[in-house]
């Protein structure tokens, strides 16, 4: 198999893939309604629920389109006009569930909450309790990627249990390697997509469902087509075929990601996650760089750096700088703090961090350098 050129991408997906993921997309053309390609699709499905659950409880609807998808599938499927949801906005993400919501007409309760630090779990119940509606439906993102910071989904799925509220989770950038468990977590939908943690290609977002919720759906008023998660799970379960036309080699290139999920199993993939992020956590505090969100609510999966304090630093060159060296860095999400984001997810590992780092502390001694002469 030939290797093709490798970029380190520190960006939160598409994350790196392996060599033989992008060339498992190389297949002969193959028409996506054929018995072949929907058992292959079947076996995906499987395979995502198998991580985060059992298959008799819960199953994974696909879609093809990017994370947003699974995400607006959820919010504009599961909602009838008599219930009352509310949004953990901690971040860039919680905020976008906000507006996706607000389209489609959904009544809304906006729970705000700082993006850097844990939700007061005391504040959120008494915010369920004290509401004017009785809440029916809670959704959060486990890991904001916005900054890094990892929600307790665990802790807010048995306050959802006691309240009797129904949970949705974007889980896009902790599925695949923070361990999820949809039953312990009391959680009904869950979205993810196929480029981050799964370390596949773009194209495919997923949610995984319980599915006598699911079937429940069947008598809701639609309030979309497309993106419906109830006509999309009983065509698929009728057909083996997804309604629309699905992204093919993306799959073939799924299915290779997710033999490779498998052999490394996720408690090992977070574990060389965490082992990245504490290289590049050393690194930027020697070079005495600082980051925003502390570590026992960290992700350790992705970190907003607070950016260095120096008239010549602009992000978009020092990005230019990277993206010469083969390796891709992002800008901050966040508008009242000055951060950069870099990435640990996908088919890197520390040695990759160190590169980063050595190219960056020499990114800096331009920086000082330049400072020096200005004074
Ligand atoms: C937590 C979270 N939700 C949703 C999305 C949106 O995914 P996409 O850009 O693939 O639509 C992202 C993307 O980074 C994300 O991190």
């Amino acid at each position: 198999m030939k290797i093709l050129k490798r970029n380190i991408l520190l960006n939160p997906g598409p994350a790196t893939t392996t060599n033989s993921v992008k060339w498992s997309q190389v297949v002969p053309d193959i028409c996506p309604r054929e018995a072949e390609f929907g058992d292959l699709m079947a076996k995906i499905a499987r395979e995502l629920t198998e991580f985060v659950g059992n298959h008799d409880e819960y199953t994974t609807v696909l879609f093809s389109g990017s994370g947003t998808a699974a995400v607006e599938a959820i919010l504009s499927s599961v909602i009838s006009d008599e219930d009352y949801l509310l949004i953990i906005n901690n971040g860039a993400y919680g905020k976008r569930m906000c507006d996706i919501a607000n389209i489609y007409g959904v009544d809304i309760k906006e729970f705000q909450s700082v993006p850097y630090e844990s939700i007061d779990l005391n504040r959120l119940e008494h915010a369920i309790q004290t509401s004017d509606r009785r809440i029916s439906h809670l959704a959060l993102v486990h890991h904001e990627t916005t900054t890094g910071l990892l929600n307790d989904v665990g802790a807010i799925g048995r306050i959802c249990s006691k309240h009797n509220i129904e949970l949705f989770v974007d889980g896009m950038s902790s599925y695949a390697a923070i361990p999820i468990q949809m039953k312990e977590m009391n959680i009904s939908y869950l979205a993810a997509s196929s480029n981050k943690n799964l370390q596949g290609t773009a194209g495919i977002s997923f949610v995984v469902s319980n599915v006598n919720k699911l079937k429940q759906l069947k008598s809701m008023r639609k309030r979309n087509y497309y993106l419906n998660l109830y006509e999309q799970y009983k065509y698929f379960s009728e057909t083996k075929q997804m309604r629309f036309t699905p992204p093919v080699q993306t799959m073939y290139a799924l299915e290779q990601a997710i033999n490779e999920l498998k052999e490394e199993g996720i408690t090992a993939r977070y574990d060389r996650y965490t082992k990245s992020w504490g290289c590049l956590i050393r690194g930027i505090k020697q070079m005495g760089l600082s980051y925003l969100v502390d570590d026992d609510n960290h992700s350790k999966i992705i970190t907003a750096i607070i950016e260095p304090d120096n008239p010549h630093y602009k992000f978009d060159h020092m990005h230019d700088y990277f993206y010469k060296n083969n390796i891709m860095i992002y800008p901050g999400k966040l508008n009242h703090y000055n951060t950069f984001r870099i990435a640990n997810m996908g088919d890197i590992c520390y040695k990759d961090i160190d590169r980063f780092l050595e190219l960056l502390q020499c990114y800096l001694d331009d920086l000082s350098i330049l400072k020096k002469i200005e004074h």
